[in-house]
């Protein structure tokens, strides 16, 4: 298939808005697909992310062509050429029709002389591209698509397997769902998807989830409109461990959208006495909405500040609190490559302090015997283990509870002195932190 410029201008549009202004690739697709031609959507959708996949290996390969900084460049030109380093690597179309596009699109785009630099570029890199790749391929960061800075705080952070995490973070996410505790299993749930035509295992670890491969749109999953199957990934499904959900327990969901996790909880347990959702962002809270009105799920969805209970909070202890904290959200670039591109080292440096923060305010809120669950997407000790450990130090009626006595913990992560980090790939899962807290 030769996507056409039809499909290659709006796919550079929305990966320069990416690149200039720190859009969300999905948030930038939307506005580009919505502008374009209604069947050239999925081509549209593939090259963009085709391209934030691999945008740093594609400026890499651009250094070595030419001697400026690419950032210089006008970013729907960098973005441009992006995407056709991608089809490029990706090798769909013929490589001369790949060049021949690009330059029309920068023609398409009134870019003015860009059209000869871009051709030019491109020209070059075909004729030199056994060289450029070797030294590309021995550069782990350019080789999977990392800016050098994240590249070497993950080695900081995990110097013997930072390489096997930079090669996971580059990997296409696997699809994962949750099936709906209440109706039905996973092993069920998987003949109905052989009877649909579809593939897929489930994965005996972590009961009721199931992978459909190869992935699918959803609308192809049998009884996803009525909320049977959701997306979900493996390593946010391991929530359930460490909660420990019993019947009558009142349950705080501290950041709860979109909600998957908090449909998660009403799924697996019916029985709970309450079940808030919380969240700072009342549009995302739609989103929690929606997600429990498909599964005929219910829980108290209330928007607030985690960190100001004052302002929500109606005295009433919980049992369990879940802070599945904002964070880097390192451990999911596999699945949203764009994150490379929007954070940066002073985001790092800033969400231990607000994470810090919630942890401080919502301890408070927790009933004696009861339960904190801090969970991150993400895979820097400073935002994970050192947050915990530091939150543990500063108080003298927690303690932290061992993986190893968590109910069914699928044995998954490496163990710290509180808290177990699943690294992204391992049994499928994308990168995510659990620690549990008990109050006495
Ligand atoms: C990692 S996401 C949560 C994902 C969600 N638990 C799920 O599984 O679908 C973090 C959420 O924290 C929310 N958030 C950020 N700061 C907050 C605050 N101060 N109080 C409450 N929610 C906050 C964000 O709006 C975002 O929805």
């Amino acid at each position: 298939m030769n996507p056409g410029v039809s499909a290659r201008l709006p796919a550079a549009r929305a990966v320069a808005a990416v690149v200039s202004r720190g859009a969300n690739l999905d948030a930038a697709l939307s506005e580009a697909c919505a502008a374009a031609d209604a069947d050239a959507a999925p081509a549209i959708r593939s090259l963009a992310y085709g391209a934030v996949r691999g945008f740093f290996r594609h400026e890499a390969l651009l250094a070595a062509l030419r001697d400026r900084p690419a950032r210089r460049l006008d970013p729907l030109v960098r973005a441009l050429l992006s995407v056709a380093f991608y089809e490029i690597e990706d090798r769909r179309s013929p490589e001369y029709a790949i060049v021949d596009a690009a330059v029309e699109v920068a023609r398409a785009a009134a870019l003015g002389r860009s059209a000869g630099f871009v051709n030019a570029v491109l020209r070059r890199y075909l004729r030199e591209r056994p060289a450029i790749d070797a030294r590309i391929a021995s550069d782990p960061a350019q080789r999977h698509a990392t800016p050098a800075w994240l590249a070497a705080r993950l080695r900081a952070d995990w110097p013997d397997r930072w390489e096997s995490i930079l090669a996971a973070l580059d990997a296409q996410a696997p699809m994962w769902l949750r099936v709906d505790a209440r109706r039905t299993t996973a092993s069920r749930y998987l003949a109905s998807l052989h009877e649909s035509g579809l593939g897929g295992r489930t994965e005996p670890r972590v009961p009721y989830a199931v992978e459909v491969d190869p992935p699918c749109d959803v609308l192809r999953l049998p009884g996803f409109a009525d909320g049977l199957a959701s997306v979900q990934d493996l390593g946010a499904q391991c929530v359930v461990f460490p909660l420990e959900l019993r019947p009558g327990l009142r349950v705080l969901d501290a950041c709860a959208a979109p909600g998957g996790k908090t449909a998660l909880i009403a799924e697996r347990e019916p029985g709970l006495a309450r079940l808030v959702a919380l969240d700072v962002d009342p549009k995302r809270l739609e989103r929690v909405r929606e997600n429990l009105r498909r599964g005929a799920l219910a829980a108290e969805v209330v928007c607030g500040d985690a960190s100001e209970p004052a302002g929500w909070w109606d005295g009433e202890p919980f049992d369990r609190i879940l802070l599945d904290a904002p964070c880097s959200a390192l451990g999911v670039i596999r699945r949203h490559p764009d994150v490379r591109l929007r954070k940066s080292p002073i985001d790092l440096r800033k969400l231990p302090l607000l994470q810090a923060r919630l942890l401080r305010a919502l301890w408070p809120l927790l009933a004696p015997g009861g339960r904190l669950i801090y969970a991150s997407c993400t895979l820097t000790k400073a935002e994970n283990h050192d947050v915990v450990a530091d939150f543990m130090a500063s108080i003298d009626d927690g303690e932290s509870v061992d993986p190893a006595v968590w109910p069914g913990w699928p044995g998954l992560g490496v163990r710290g002195s509180c808290g177990v980090q699943i690294l992204p790939g391992e049994a499928g899962a994308d990168g995510f932190y659990y620690a549990a807290l008990s109050k006495r």
